[in-house]
């Protein structure tokens, strides 16, 4: 497994790979890795020939007064973590390479629509940053295959849609949430939480599931049951953002009860804030 730290180094990995014909999967992180990203990696392998892993804080991602600068870095565990996974290159840029001039004054990409609400009115700027940042890294890379958890959901449809926008050779998979035995969506944030919190957390899962079961009898208004689903997260201790009932290939409002459906909640517990989602 190679530790590559330029885009140039990574360019010619891929350039002597594409002679061969190997089929190049990429999986884009932000390193502190759990069993979530490790099924990622598994799925990149079984489709293609070569797996580049990246491992990169994208400071464009994250607000004024967001966890930058504690987010976990753990680069010497993550790369102990990828290395029985046969991945061949781990792609670990700093900010000078992929922001010479700064995150501020660079070109950048924003999916109009789907970048709007939910996660997008929480945190404003939020996906102009990972649009941008996974455009980039898909540019260094040139990946026939990405693979993206569906835990950040929102996310992975905006990266859809830029793919499809933007003509991009790329296949994109959506890769089911791996979850605690408890339900809880795994995620580097989790260990934020204190122990009483982490006993708490299960209840975000459960909540979702409540809402798919109340959503399959009928006659019930999504209004009604979101509203329902935020007053039981906060009896639980919970600060709801939004508990949401959408159309799962757009995210826009549900038009009729046939709509393949989608419930998204975020919620804080303490410091931390976490995010999950259930397909009906
Ligand atoms: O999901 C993530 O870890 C990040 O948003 C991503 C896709 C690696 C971009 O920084």
């Amino acid at each position: 497994m190679q530790v590559l730290t330029t885009q140039w180094d990574v360019h010619a990995a891929v350039r002597d790979w594409r002679r061969q014909a190997d089929r190049i999967g990429f999986v884009p992180t932000m390193g502190n890795l759990h069993a979530g990203h490790m099924r990622l990696v598994q799925v990149a392998k079984q489709h293609c020939d070569k797996v580049v892993v990246s491992i990169y804080v994208n400071p464009m991602q994250f607000g004024a007064g967001e966890d930058f600068t504690r987010y976990p870095r753990t680069l010497e565990e993550d790369q102990a973590k990828l290395a029985p996974l046969n991945v061949d290159v781990v792609f670990v840029p700093n900010d000078q390479s992929m922001y010479p001039h700064g995150h501020q004054q660079t070109t950048y990409v924003d999916v109009p629509g789907l970048s709007i609400g939910l996660e997008g009115a929480q945190r404003p700027g939020h996906f102009r940053g990972v649009a941008t940042v996974v455009n980039k890294l898909f540019n260094i890379v040139q990946p026939d295959v990405a693979v993206f958890g569906e835990k950040d959901f929102q996310q992975l449809l905006v990266i859809r849609r830029m793919v499809r926008d933007l003509d991009m050779p790329i296949e994109i998979i959506g890769e089911p949430t791996v979850r605690e035995t408890d339900g809880l969506a795994m995620s580097s944030r989790n260990q934020y939480l204190s122990r009483q919190e982490r006993q708490q957390a299960g209840g975000l899962y459960e909540t979702l599931q409540y809402v798919r079961d109340r959503l399959q009898r009928n006659g019930v208004d999504f209004t009604d049951l979101e509203q329902d689903a935020v007053m039981r997260l906060e009896k639980q201790g919970f600060v709801p953002d939004y508990v949401a009932i959408r159309q799962s290939d757009t995210l826009e409002e549900p038009k009729s009860r046939t709509d393949p459906l989608v419930i998204l909640a975020a919620v804080r517990l303490g410091k931390t804030r976490l995010l999950d989602n259930l397909r009906v």
